[in-house]
Order: C-alpha cells, then structure tokens, then sequence
C-alpha cells in the first residue's frame, strides 16, 4: 500500500509515520514536507534507513511537486501538512489561508486528475469555535474564530466539496488538542515543561480557566487509521481525548511532575479571540470501534519525561528561530 502523508515532519505527522511503519508492515511512504519552521526531519531519524520510507521536500502549494509525486502512484493520503499556531496566524494569517485552504485545493485537484486514493484531511475541532457547554457533534456548524481555524475550516469544507461534487473519496477528521513527542516548543505542553525545566516563568493566558480537551498522539494516530480504513467517504469524524481541563489546571499538573513551584506561574494578556473551551462527541467515531487507549495522567507524564530526556532536541529549536518568535510574542505582557 502506497501511502502519502504530507507534513510528516511536524508533530502529529511524523508520530504518525513511526506508528504506521510499526504497525503497518505493507506500508511504503511518501513524506511530503515543505520543512517550514516547524517541519524537523529530526523527528524521523530513527525510520531514515528504512527502505518503506521516503522523504520529498516540497510544498503542497506547488501544483508540479504535487502531480509528480501523485504520478507515481498513491493509495491513500493523510494530509497533515498546515500552519498550526493560533499565535501566529493572528499577526501573520497569509501563509496560514495559503497552506490550510489552498494547499488543500491543490492536493484534491492532484487527487481529481490522478484518481483513486482515499484521502484522509487531517482538520481541527478548532473550526467549531467556542462552545460553553456539552459538546460539538459532526453536523453542527462550523464557527472559526481566528485566522488559523478559519483557514482550516476552508480545507475541510473544500474536501467535503470534492466529494459532493467530484466523487473523490475524502474522509475529514476533526481532532483536539495533542500532546505528545516531538512538538514545537511554541505549543503550550512542551513550552511550559522546556520553561519550566530551566525555571523560566510559565505565560499563562487570561485567568488559565480556558478549557482544552487533551488527546495522546498515539491515540490520535490510531484513530485515524480506523477513520481510513472503517470510515464512510463523504464522513466527518471527531477525535477527542476525552480528558477536558483548564489551562491552570495542565500548568500545575506539569510543575508538579517536575518538582518546580507554582510562583514559575506568570499571567499574562490573553490571546485575542480566545476560544474558552473545546469538547467533541466521539460516539461516531467510537462506533467505528475507536477508543482513546491512553490515561490523560500517564500520557502527560510520559511526554513530560521525553523533554526531560531529549533535552538536545528542544534545546536546538529553542536556541534558533524560536528565539525572537518567542520575544516578540510574549515581551511585555505580563499582568
Ligand atoms: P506542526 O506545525 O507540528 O507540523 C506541520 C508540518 O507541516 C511541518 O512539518 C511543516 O514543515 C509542514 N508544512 C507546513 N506547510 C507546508 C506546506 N505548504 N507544504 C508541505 N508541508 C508543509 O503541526 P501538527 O501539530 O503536527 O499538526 C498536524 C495537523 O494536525 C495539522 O493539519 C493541524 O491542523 C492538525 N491538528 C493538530 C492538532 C494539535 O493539537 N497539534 C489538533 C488537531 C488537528
Ligand atoms: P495551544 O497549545 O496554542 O493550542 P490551541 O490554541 O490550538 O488550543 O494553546 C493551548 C491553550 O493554552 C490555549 O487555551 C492557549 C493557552 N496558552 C497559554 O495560556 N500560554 C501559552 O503560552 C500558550 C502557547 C498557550
């Protein structure tokens, strides 16, 4: 089975790759990567050497890059391949419309010409919006409320109209907040845990009362294999982890496995257009025979200790371009 994932080099992608070649023996992969500041091939060291598994730096908005790696043949398609910081796309939203709606169009016009594959668009249950209580079905409306879910709200809706109108067998996942391994240290696990392991205060958006429902990326990885192969095209399926906490909430658990104190904690301005809270109903997805594996404790312990353990790997990030992201986001904006 030919296998094309695109932004295997980011986090939830390059997981991914390592859970499919694992668990997937026939797989054979195609990573098409743009290597943006969050694409790290150093994520997949360890698959390099493996004969199932190709790398192809290209940009997905790239007609030509993306016929020639369709004309070699492709079964399925999970695109994870997007701008994914909220942050960013707030001062900077052109390359998030580029690559989350247009990146989208030019994979499913590939798709249209080259036929055949599933195609799996890896979406967000940010394109909801806010929602105070109970929780987001599948067929309820869609509700952006900042630039980087709009723009992926454009992708999803587009993989939903190559299907109504063309026929191509497009599934569309909506999934909450990963932790896990190898995520940029700009997301909210990983920079307060590198913080905190070198007692650097914690920003803390608003009152820390925003709530965010938390998914192991293994989970997620397996659920995207049950959508791929049990799903109906056309479909929209929910991923949740199930585990729903404040912000305030994760920071303290996270000091607490670290043994720091809670004065690291540091309140700042809130983000504009925060989302309060995100909850997803996954029956659909549970009738498919999906369940979320992994104890919301035991994961955030264990991804606590793999940036305790993989220093070298954060500390390189940190030391470059996250630099003057980093000032720049958060310089003055203490309360
Ligand atoms: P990430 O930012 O860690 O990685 C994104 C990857 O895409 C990088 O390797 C980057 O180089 C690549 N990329 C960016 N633009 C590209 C382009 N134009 N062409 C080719 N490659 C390009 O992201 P992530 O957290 O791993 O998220 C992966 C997907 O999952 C995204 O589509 C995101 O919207 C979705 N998602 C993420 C979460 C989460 O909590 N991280 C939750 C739900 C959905
Ligand atoms: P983030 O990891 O950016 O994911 P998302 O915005 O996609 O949910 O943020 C998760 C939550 O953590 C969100 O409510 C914003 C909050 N947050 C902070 O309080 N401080 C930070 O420095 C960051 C990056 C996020």
């Amino acid at each position: 089975m030919k296998i094309l994932v695109t932004g295997g080099c980011g986090f939830i992608g390059s997981n991914f790759i390592r859970h499919t070649l694992r668990r997937h023996p026939d797989a054979r992969i195609i990573n098409l990567d743009k290597l943006t500041y969050a694409g790290n091939p150093e994520n997949l060291a360890d698959v390099e050497t493996d004969a199932r598994y190709e790398f192809v730096q290209g940009d997905i908005c790239d007609p030509a890059t993306v016929e020639r790696v369709f004309a070699r043949g492709v079964d399925l398609v999970f695109n994870f391949a997007a701008e994914t910081h909220v942050d960013r796309s707030i001062g900077d939203p052109g390359s998030f419309v580029m690559t989350d709606t247009y990146g989208v169009y030019v994979l499913l016009e590939a798709l249209r010409r080259f036929g055949g594959a599933r195609f799996v668009q890896i979406s967000t249950d940010e394109v909801y919006g806010s929602i105070e209580v109970g929780a987001f079905r599948e067929s309820d409306p869609l509700n952006p409320r900042n630039p980087y879910a709009a723009s992926k709200a454009g992708g999803d809706r587009l993989a939903y109209a190559y299907f109504c109108t063309h026929g191509l067998p497009v599934l569309i996942t909506r999934a909450s907040n990963n932790l896990g391994p190898n995520q940029y240290p700009e997301k909210i696990v990983p920079l307060f845990t590198t913080n905190a392991i070198d007692d650097l205060p914690l920003p803390l958006y608003g009152d820390g009362g925003n709530v965010r429902d938390w998914l192991y990326v293994e989970d997620h990885c397996e659920a995207l294999w049950v959508i791929a192969e049990r799903g109906c095209v056309g479909e929209v399926y929910n991923v949740g982890g199930g585990a729903e906490i404040t912000n305030l909430d994760l920071t303290r658990r996270i000091l607490a496995i670290l043994g720091k104190p809670e004065s690291l904690i540091q309140p700042v301005v809130d983000r504009p257009g925060h989302d309060r809270r995100y909850a997803l109903c996954c029956d659909k997805l549970r009738a498919l025979g999906w369940t979320p594996r992994h104890d919301f404790d035991a994961a955030l312990r264990d991804t606590v200790q793999w940036y305790v353990k993989n220093q070298a790997w954060w500390r390189k990030i940190k030391s470059g371009e996250f630099r003057k992201y980093y000032e720049a986001q958060y310089r003055g904006r203490e309360v």
